[in-house]
């Protein structure tokens, strides 16, 4: 089964063709980064307008490269939330109205669903059950996954995610759009002999909490001279701070579990420090980590493919209703 994958949740269109057997056929992203970069963040109304224009020809170019023809594609999947309202449009109108002319199935994909499954699109996929940490710009979430759609939630973010975290603090840091992988990049030449705090960790439990950590490190950057190198060991202390904070409570999540998997994913996972971090605990645990290809942790088409594929493969698929939903918890999902 061919399954045509649509992502246009945020700022990036993502288009994919993934086979139920052979895997992953083509990926292309296109990123809307250059265009919000002006403002400082992304700007809704401009996602959407970029969406119209690229969704398309992104369509034709990903079935051409692939060496297919539309008669081949079986079924489509596209991000239906949650997400920016209007950007969602675009590619759920775009997916129903071609699964409609091509009669074939379309399937609505959680975002967050995608992310969780992006690791099996790796050579070594993790096997079920696992806890997954989805640490993206606007959810930090830590999930019990039994099977595709059976996912408990056992702790998420109470205010800010870390994605979004990392964002207000490369801001403040006077850093540009999109502020994670910048913050991060300035970490590496910072050395963090300052010790923040670890939010939440002294009490039991496995949610979240990152908006005072930032502005702890407001503060903490106020009171120096913030010259380049105050500034580099702010972002370093910034982010083992997270890093810890999120190691913490994968391991107190594992351990109330019983599991020794853990599958970590989304934008913030590409973070290298972060990614070391929970490798080396779950080194000493003894457990078993697995990350998508760094592409894959941030937005992209192939998840929603994959994810979509596995649903279809299922027998569920959507009526001609066009589903958006700009906010939907993981725990509304069905399994298949
Ligand atoms: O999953 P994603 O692409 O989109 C959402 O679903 O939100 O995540 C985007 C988030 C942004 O907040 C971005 O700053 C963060 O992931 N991010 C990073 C890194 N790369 C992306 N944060 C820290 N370090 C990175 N290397
Ligand atoms: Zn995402």
């Amino acid at each position: 089964m061919y399954v045509l994958g649509i992502e246009t949740s945020c700022d990036e269109t993502g288009v994919a063709i993934y086979h139920s057997q052979r895997g992953l056929i083509k990926d292309i992203l296109y990123s809307q980064i250059a265009m919000h970069n002006d403002y400082g963040g992304v700007v809704p109304e401009l996602a959407s307008r970029d969406h119209v224009r690229k969704l398309v020809p992104l369509i034709r170019q990903c079935i051409q490269e692939s060496q297919l023809s539309s008669t081949e594609i079986n079924g489509i999947a596209y991000t239906a939330g949650p997400g920016l309202m209007g950007a969602l449009l675009v590619g759920a109108v775009t997916a129903r109205s071609l699964a409609w002319t091509w009669q074939i199935p379309a399937i609505a994909v959680h975002h967050m669903e995608g992310h969780l499954l992006a690791p099996m699109l790796e050579a070594n996929p993790p096997t079920m059950p696992f806890v997954a940490l989805l640490i993206s710009g606007g959810h930090t979430l830590l999930i019990l996954v039994t099977g595709v759609g059976n996912y408990q939630l056992l702790g998420e973010s109470l205010d800010d995610a870390a994605g979004e975290a990392f964002d207000k603090t490369a801001k403040m840091l006077g850093l540009g759009y999109p502020g994670g992988p910048k913050l991060s990049n300035l970490a590496e030449q910072g050395f963090s002999q300052l010790k923040f705090p670890r939010p939440m960790t002294d009490r039991p439990g496995l949610d979240f909490s990152f908006s005072g950590l930032k502005t702890f490190t407001m503060n903490a950057l106020n009171a120096t001279e913030k010259t380049a190198e105050d500034k580099a060991n702010i972002a370093a202390a910034f982010q083992e701070a997270v890093a810890d904070t999120l190691s913490i409570k994968c391991k107190r999540a594992l351990q109330q579990t019983g599991l020794k998997r853990l599958v970590v994913a989304g934008g913030v996972s590409a973070n290298q420090r972060i990614r070391a971090t929970l490798t080396q605990m779950i080194k000493k645990e003894n457990g078993e980590i697995y990350f998508p290809r760094p592409e894959f942790c941030t937005d992209n088409g192939a998840m929603i493919a994959y994810a979509g594929c596995q649903r279809l493969l299922a027998g569920q698929h959507q009526d001609l209703e066009i589903y958006t939903h700009a906010r939907w918890s993981v725990s509304e999902l069905s399994g298949c």
